[in-house]
């Protein structure tokens, strides 16, 4: 044994390459198993002249611990080199794991469907308080102060006994006379949103739902023009063969007035238990804007009609899944929502 034989191990070490776990073994065997280069040294070590032993025993344990280093170097990066491909996670540039999404809820998934409905009609959307005030719900409605018509609606009241009194709006018509107080004609809006009512709960009441009312305000919009408006929109909403027909009706604020019945698009006019055999399922109010209220909100009536309708969100979200206890909708029972987890894929 030599000091140029070590130098010439060392050297070799720093060059030596390895694809395969295999391959490190090899080269671990060679050099350091039982007939290992390395171990042969070391045999030869007890041949050494005593002066030398001090000298060439340094040189061989730094030797041979720098061949464990590398052989454990090489088998780490063999390894990884290996399980590339076999791991999820190793290649960074991959797209990630999708992320469970939750679902939109089923009240949001259908206010958004009439919302879209109604802007592809040329509608823009407004939005108001929820808390209001006794004159924007009732009274530039054509509500005369203790007329009965108020109790048509149970009002939650936040400050009673005040000349306009707080409360919560019992439907979002109130948007609708914001935005004729701020905006001239023509017109054309939609207002979706909360409203409260102080009903006892049950599978067909609720004190809180959606509504989503619309307004169009031009000159000469007539009754026609309603019909056209409601019957599009049946279309859109409950498909291309659906019928509507229109029974007259009360609201203060608009007049003639009418709710609208589509027909049952579940049994197609025959008659089922949803639209209890008569072959129809009420969805709205409508009517044309009383000169009264045009007029309380400084529009001439004379010279601009108009027409308004009203409909809640969870009777048509109730028409379309047949879900028809409310209370679903406000309980956010996570079976009941994931239910719509699809509806969601548009
Ligand atoms: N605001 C009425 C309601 O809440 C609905 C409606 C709106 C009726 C517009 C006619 C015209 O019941």
């Amino acid at each position: 044994m030599t000091r140029e034989e070590i130098e010439k191990m060392l050297s070799g070490l720093a060059e030596l390459r390895c694809k395969t776990e295999k391959e490190v073994e090899e080269a671990r065997v060679k050099l350091l198993g039982k007939k290992g280069e390395i171990t042969r040294m070391f045999e030869e070590f007890r041949t050494v002249a005593p002066e030398l032993k001090k000298e060439f025993g340094r040189s061989l344990n730094e030797l041979k611990q720098a061949a464990v280093a590398k052989i454990e170097e090489l088998r780490a990066s063999a390894q990884g080199a290996s399980s590339e491909g076999k791991s999820k996670n190793s290649d960074l540039t991959m797209p990630g794991e999708p992320m469970p999404l939750g679902s939109r809820h089923p009240v949001s998934i259908v206010r958004q469907e009439i919302v879209d409905i109604f802007r592809k009609f040329g509608y823009d959307v407004a939005e108001g308080p929820e808390i209001e005030d006794d004159y924007h719900v009732f009274e530039a409605l054509n509500f005369p102060a203790n007329h009965p018509a108020r109790d048509m609606q149970d009002t939650f009241f936040v400050s009673a006994g005040h000349l306009n009194p707080l409360l919560l709006r019992t439907h979002t018509s109130s948007i609708q006379v914001r935005t004729m107080e701020t905006q001239k004609p023509p017109i054309r809006v939609i207002c979706p949103g909360r409203v409260f009512r102080n009903e006892a709960i049950s599978a067909r009441a609720h004190c809180i739902f959606h509504q989503v009312e619309g307004l169009y305000i031009d000159e000469n919009v007539t009754f026609a023009d309603l019909k056209q408006a409601i019957l599009l929109f049946a279309r859109e909403m409950f498909g291309a063969d659906a019928k509507i027909r229109m029974r007259p009706s009360f609201f203060p604020f608009t007049e003639p007035s009418s709710e609208v019945d589509v027909s049952c698009n579940i049994c197609h006019g025959k008659g089922c238990n949803i639209c209890k055999g008569t072959g129809w399922l009420e969805i709205m109010g409508c009517g044309m804007v009383d000169p009264n209220v045009l007029e309380a909100s400084g529009i001439d009536s004379k010279q601009y009609s108009g027409f308004a309708f009203g409909m809640g969100v969870e009777r048509i979200a109730m028409l379309k899944w047949q879900v028809n206890d409310l209370r679903h909708y406000f309980e956010n029972d996570l079976r009941f929502l994931s239910e719509f987890s699809t509806a969601t894929e548009v």
